[in-house]
């Protein structure tokens, strides 16, 4: 990958000016380097009642109270605004459905940039199911629905190609299908989440376990009985003993 201004030799790296990068070269670095990237499948419904479906890797949840999931769609050529983003400003709601691995194949299908009369559910070959709270539809073989109404749009950029918006949704309504629950939890084994990586790539999660050291409290209390099972070292107030 090259960038047009990108300096060699920066600690044995690349530096790069975000001031004067084209925004392309600075999308391939972000969406390279801010990996894995979980996917919103997020389903609007369109002018004339025809359901529509996307994948969004830029996607999170961002708020726990109230509960709120966002996406951000960027401007197409010209600043065109995509289909999902569109219905959202119309409807005030959208459903982030949850992506598998085994989704990969219709969840790509259903990223094709075609009209908005085009049903991208039936285009992926899925089944549009009736949400529970808002009219648009989820995706019935995703085992994760959020069902979300619109809280804020933030505008990033000039609403030049390449610019965007932040579509922040407050979660009414989930369901979660019995098959990815043990202990009444979501279980990672069971869910098969995956994460998109830079270009056509995509991530499937290799656990690590990894026990958190108790805080020193806020008077300052020791942590030095602190046991990291899988390091090399442990840590007493910032300095690391080795073992
Ligand atoms: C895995 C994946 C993730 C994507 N993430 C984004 C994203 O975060 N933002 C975006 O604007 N487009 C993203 N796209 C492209 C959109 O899915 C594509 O432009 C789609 O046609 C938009 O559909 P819509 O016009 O119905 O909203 C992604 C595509 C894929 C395959």
């Amino acid at each position: 990958m090259r960038f047009s201004s990108a300096r060699a030799g920066y600690r044995g790296g690349m530096d790069y000016d975000f001031t004067t990068l084209p925004w392309g070269d600075a999308y391939k670095l972000i969406v390279g380097s801010v990996v894995p990237r979980p996917i919103g499948w997020i389903s609007t419904l369109g002018p004339t009642g025809t359901p529509n479906l996307a994948p969004y890797s830029f996607f999170n949840a961002v708020c726990a109270n109230p509960p709120m999931l966002m996406f951000a769609p960027v401007r197409l050529e010209g600043g065109r605004k995509k289909d999902s983003l569109a219905n959202v400003e119309r409807t005030r709601e959208f459903v982030a459905n949850i992506v598998t691995e085994e989704a990969l194949p219709p969840m790509d299908a259903s990223s094709a940039e075609v009209a908005e009369d085009v049903d991208e559910f039936e285009l992926a070959g899925l089944t549009a199911v009736s949400s529970v709270v808002v009219k648009a539809p989820r995706v019935g073989e995703a085992p994760i629905h959020f069902e979300c109404v619109l809280e804020h749009i933030v505008a990033l950029g000039d609403g030049s190609e390449g610019a965007g918006e932040l579509v922040i949704g407050r979660i009414v309504h989930a369901d979660v299908a019995e098959r990815v629950l043990r202990d009444g939890k979501v279980q990672p084994d069971l869910l098969h989440p995956v994460g998109r990586m830079g270009g056509p790539t995509y991530a499937r999660p290799e656990l690590l376990e990894f026990e958190r050291k108790p805080q020193p409290d806020r008077r300052g209390s020791s942590c030095a009985d602190v046991k990291v099972p899988c390091g090399r070292s442990r840590r007493i107030f910032g300095r690391t003993e080795e073992r």
